[in-house]
């Protein structure tokens, strides 16, 4: 199959009541097409090393090219490059162990737990590692405060004695939930390698910046494959940078591909006006809608589980970058129809301050799996037996957003071809790049996140008293 866009149909939006019309959306497009224009301005000013001005201060406009550069390294310097680099240490990290703990919280975690849960078995860790590719199984920790969770990872580890090995994530080095549990598991990797505890830095792999504590311990754990998370890329923006494709590399999945879908989403952005853009149209929906309808909640419907954590990652980036001076909508996923059983009523029918944005994969990637006949047909589905659960699937979607028409209720369509590299990697980039444009296009400065310090600064401020 030919590469194919992902696309964005918000004809549901149009709505009499409650909705916007196509003639409010084309009238914001000169206002779309300037914060366009600001963010690629912010992408050169970023590559030309210029001060930014107060205002724009910090502005971490390096994600924008990084896919680009990525690609572009790995074409001309090939094994020397960054991403041939990147691949060469999972593959070996991957060789030599079972298991592999990533640690980092926040944008430091959320991407590479999107590509496990979207591209990876949904029974990852307990499948036969041929089905894994011979991958080791992979555990997330350092993303939270929590003791028991930890411990229980700790004695699952120690109980298999198995070799495993850790990937420290964190681009300052010094975030506490992820640098304490770096020190819990070493102590536990020093036990359990005995008499070869002096070959730890083969099992560690550490992403940070160029500087810092973590930079600072690797160097005296001996670790070789340092990787970098690169200057002007902040946390959230940071899923394709050596942050989200070390663990994706070690799972295995084709980190090419991901930059490639990214850099197609970079072109698209590029080269379309405000009617075809679907960067563009996106935010002018949600902006309008927040604006003109009072729509402050953003609702990420998922349908299928494997893209919970994708929207999970995109509540971080949209809540971190636009919550700021008392603004900025809240972002919310779910799950369908999972969710329908428990949020679904107050969406259907509750105070009419959402938009809902559906998240479809328009072609499987796993066989079909019939309902099929019974002789006990006391559940009454024999009259379904043909049907496959896909074809379930497809009426809920239509069902619910039939159901949401009639009572007024607006949607919008993310269509994604299918579920692979290629297309969560457009995703990412669609979805940074639409939360950057609506930045600007409201005054917000979608980069740094001040509001985390200050939990942080009491934090540690307690535990030092
Ligand atoms: O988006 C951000 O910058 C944050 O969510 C960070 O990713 C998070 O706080 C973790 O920071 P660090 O990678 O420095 O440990």
């Amino acid at each position: 199959m030919a590469d194919q866009l992902i696309s964005y149909d918000p004809s549901g939006v149009f709505l009499p009541e409650h909705g916007i019309t196509p003639a409010q959306l084309a009238d914001l497009a000169g206002h779309l097409d300037e914060a366009r224009d600001e963010v690629l301005a912010d992408a050169q000013l970023w590559a030309d090393g210029v001060e930014p001005s107060a205002e724009k201060n910090p502005l971490d406009a390096g994600f924008h090219e990084l896919p680009d550069r990525l690609l572009g390294d790995f074409r001309s310097h090939g094994a020397k490059s960054e991403l041939a680099r990147i691949k060469a240490a999972a593959d070996r990290l991957s060789a030599e162990t079972q298991s592999v703990v990533v640690l980092g919280i926040g944008g430091s975690y959320m991407g590479a737990r999107a590509l496990l849960e979207a591209c990876c078995h949904q029974y990852y860790n307990e499948v036969e590692p041929a089905m894994r590719r011979g991958r080791p199984r992979i555990y997330f920790e350092g993303n939270n405060v929590d003791n028991d969770a930890l411990l229980d990872l700790q004695r699952l580890l120690q109980s298999r004695g198995d070799q495993w090995g850790l990937v420290c994530i964190s681009k300052s080095g010094g975030t506490l939930e992820t640098a304490a549990a770096f020190r819990i598991l070493l102590h536990d990797l020093t036990a359990s390698l005995g008499k070869d505890a002096g070959d730890i830095a083969k099992y560690v792999i550490p992403v940070t910046g160029t500087s810092g504590k973590l930079f600072e311990l690797s160097k005296a754990l001996g670790c070789k494959e340092v990787f970098e998370v690169p200057d002007g890329v902040g946390g959230r923006f940071s899923v394709l940078s050596a942050v989200g494709l070390m663990p994706a590399a070690l799972l295995g999945l084709d980190i090419e591909r991901l930059l490639m879908g990214a850099a197609a989403m970079n072109e698209h952005f590029r080269n379309n006006g405000p009617a075809t853009n679907i960067v563009l149209q996106y935010v002018g929906v949600c902006h309008l809608m927040e604006e003109l309808r009072g729509c402050y909640t953003r609702i990420l419907s998922t349908w299928g589980k494997r893209l919970e954590a994708a929207g999970l990652w995109y509540d971080q980036l949209l809540a971190e970058s636009l919550g700021k001076h008392e603004v900025g909508a809240l972002p919310l996923t779910v799950v369908n129809t999972r969710d329908l059983h428990s949020r679904g009523q107050q969406h259907q029918e509750g105070a009419r301050d959402k938009l809902i944005t559906n998240l479809i994969v328009d072609t499987p990637s796993r066989g079909a799996i019939k309902i099929g006949s019974s002789d006990r047909n006391q559940d009454g589905l024999n009259e379904l037996a043909e049907k496959s659960i896909l074809q379930v699937l497809a009426a809920a979607i239509e069902g619910t957003n039939q159901a949401y028409r009639e009572a007024n209720r607006p949607t919008a369509d993310i269509h994604l071809p299918q579920l692979d590299e290629y297309t969560l990697g457009q995703f990412f980039q669609f979805m940074m790049l639409a939360t950057v444009v609506e930045g600007r296009l409201i005054g917000i400065n979608p980069y740094g996140q001040p509001g985390v310090e200050a939990y942080k600064k009491n934090m540690n401020a307690i535990l030092r008293r």
